[in-house]
């Protein structure tokens, strides 16, 4: 079986889960990407589902990014790690509701999912696509709020800002590549019974 782990803060918890369920992994070195044996590699986390959905069998992402992804991937569990949400948030001292941001500027990573929430409620933004520290957008004015994760609300204090609406709540989820899920099914179902027996008995 062929693992793909995300890179960032995702990483630590998802190697102890897969030890821990009796996995040996052995992980890549230095500025490799696959271990020796091939069975590992490591992506960035919004390209996670990608790999599973074309051919990797197994991956660990979180619901964010596999929703922003749209990947057709089999979700076999939720995991007990990457607890956080999406939400809105923009200046404590310019505060408004989402309703109210007809002809806002929003900064995000996830523009498919922000698309969605806006467009929903009727409400019209210009979205602006970054690929990290998004609260750096609206420090500088370029956007007016954003659409960004937001864990212990540490990050949104540390920049002035104040969530305004949640989007969804997220957790890392175990992917299995849909065709590996039907030819490799005793394999896979086997790793899922023991990493939910791990989950269990923490
Ligand atoms: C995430 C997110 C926020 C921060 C939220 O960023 O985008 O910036 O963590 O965490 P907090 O609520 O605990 O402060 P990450 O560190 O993953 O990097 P990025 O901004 O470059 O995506």
């Amino acid at each position: 079986m062929r693992f793909v782990l995300p890179k960032g803060r995702l990483f630590k918890p998802s190697v102890e889960l897969l030890r821990k369920a009796g996995i040996e992994l052995s992980l890549p070195e230095g500025r490799a990407l696959t271990s020796k044996d091939g069975k590992v590699s490591i992506a960035r986390a919004l390209d996670v589902p990608v790999y599973v959905e074309h051919g990797i069998d197994v991956g660990i992402a979180g619901s964010d990014v596999v929703e922003e992804r749209g990947s057709d991937v089999f979700i076999p569990l939720e995991l007990p790690f990457g607890k956080c949400r999406l939400s809105v948030a923009l200046p404590s001292d310019k505060r408004v509701e989402p309703e109210g941001m007809d002809g806002y500027r929003v900064a995000t990573k996830f523009p498919q999912i922000a698309r969605r929430y806006f467009s929903e409620r009727g409400i019209d933004v210009e979205l602006i696509k970054l690929h990290g520290s998004v609260e750096l957008a609206v420090k500088t004015g370029i956007a007016d709020a954003i659409v960004d994760i937001v864990e212990t609300g540490k990050t949104l204090r540390a920049n002035g800002l104040v969530e305004v609406g949640k989007i969804m709540n997220i957790s890392a989820l175990l992917l299995v590549n849909r065709v590996s899920q039907k030819v490799k099914f005793e394999e896979i179902n086997e790793l899922v019974m023991t990493i939910r027996g791990v989950i269990d008995e923490a």
